[in-house]
């Protein structure tokens, strides 16, 4: 039988793998020709995102939630599971805090037991509704403790103490990331988030929802950019971090509804609804110490990313219009899941993406 055993070849963890940017970061480790593990509670991921790499021969996938532990033998981890919009972390708080305090604990300690070198997916939200503009990593944040989105900014701030006082008290190779805005092919299209939502709302034609007066900014980095960054903050010897990684490009909120209507060719109309509780006016990374130590930075413009995301959403659209028709066409059926399971076929289509869970139409904006 062939093998695919070899000492020299590191096997990488990836948990929330089949997540946006975790189905891209497999693609990418498996090019450089690592064997990776990709594990995943299926809550906002979905196969579809990983269905290229299933064939694979250094690919696996395992279907398990970071709240429960796992034995596992690893060279290197990288922590990304944990639901990212605020309309999927909000979901259910309890389980968004669990997953960064139980869950990352739980990575902490296979990475201890193993000697493998651990990477936390941590994010721009732990500086909050930012006094100090742009962020450097020095910067300590302003964050509500209490309000709807703490579940998501304090659990990741609790993750990276987790993962100082692993490192401090146990010698963990730890790497920190903190994540700004990223977009691409593969976002959930129902994830709320900005971007997300003005490219559906344009495509469908719909009016586009500008919270506040749109003057609130945003920076916006595209999957490719970030990843080349997360790869390299986890290859750089003896640096922690928490590094920052985002693309430092700052537009407001109005501005990137009006490019989406150009490149679109929408004839949506721009409109405009209050502001949610805590959401941060200016968020722009500091990416000094990412240039520094990492030789990184973003390369890829917003238009272009743009373009690329607006065909993945065009074509995820088709693919769940031409299923409605299929699926209205024919008798209900049982079909086969992936784990063998007999499950029942929709009678309608659903977003390819397990957020179908969630309530009907929550479709509520994000930063
Ligand atoms: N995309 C961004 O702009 C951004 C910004 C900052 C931080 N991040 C962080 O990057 C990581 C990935 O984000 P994303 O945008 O790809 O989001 P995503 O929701 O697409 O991916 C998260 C993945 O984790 C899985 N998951 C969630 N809870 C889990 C659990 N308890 N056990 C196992 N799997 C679980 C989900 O099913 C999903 O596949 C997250 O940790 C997020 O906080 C992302």
């Amino acid at each position: 039988m062939h093998s695919h055993f070899d000492p020299e070849r590191k096997k990488i963890l990836v948990t929330g793998g089949a997540g946006f940017l975790g189905s891209h970061l497999c693609g990418q480790l498996l090019a450089q020709g690592h064997a990776v593990l990709c594990l995943d509670n299926y809550f906002t991921g979905s196969k579809e995102n990983i269905r290229p790499l299933l064939d694979h021969p250094l690919f696996e996938a395992i279907r398990h939630d970071i709240v429960h532990p796992i034995d596992l033998e690893v060279h290197q981890i990288y922590n990304l599971a944990c639901p990212a919009s605020p309309v999927h972390y909000q979901f259910d708080p309890v389980r968004t805090v669990q997953a960064n305090v139980l869950g990352v604990t739980h990575m902490l300690e296979l990475a201890r037991r193993t000697k493998a070198r651990i990477l936390q997916a941590s994010t721009s939200e732990v500086y909050g509704d930012p006094k100090v503009h742009p962020q450097p990593e020095s910067y300590w944040g302003n964050v509500n403790p209490i309000g709807l989105r703490s579940c998501y900014d304090e659990g990741k701030r609790v993750a990276e103490t987790l993962m100082m006082d692993y490192h401090r008290q146990y010698q963990v190779d730890i790497r920190i990331i903190r994540i700004f805005n990223t977009y691409g092919p593969r976002m959930a299209l129902n994830d709320g988030r900005v971007v997300s939502n003005f490219i559906l709302q344009a495509l469908q034609g719909k009016e586009i929802t500008v919270y506040g007066d749109g003057s609130q900014t945003r920076s916006f980095c595209y999957v490719d950019d970030l990843i080349e960054g997360m790869i390299r903050m986890m290859e750089t010897p003896g640096l922690t971090g928490p590094v920052n990684l985002g693309n430092p490009g700052e537009f407001t909120v109005l501005e990137l509804a009006e490019k989406i209507i150009a490149l679109t060719g929408s004839r949506s109309k721009i409109v405009y609804r209050p502001l949610p509780q805590d959401d941060p006016t200016q968020r722009r990374p500091d990416i000094t110490l990412a240039k520094q130590a990492l030789s990184w930075e973003p390369t890829i413009r917003l238009e272009a990313g743009l373009k690329r995301t607006i065909d993945y959403f065009e074509q995820s659209l088709l693919g769940q219009k031409e299923m409605t028709v299929r699926s209205a066409a024919r008798p209900v059926r049982a079909k086969q899941n992936g784990n063998g399971d007999s499950i029942p076929l929709p009678k309608t289509a659903t977003p390819p993406r397990s957020a179908s869970r969630l309530p009907n139409g929550a479709v509520r904006r994000a930063s």
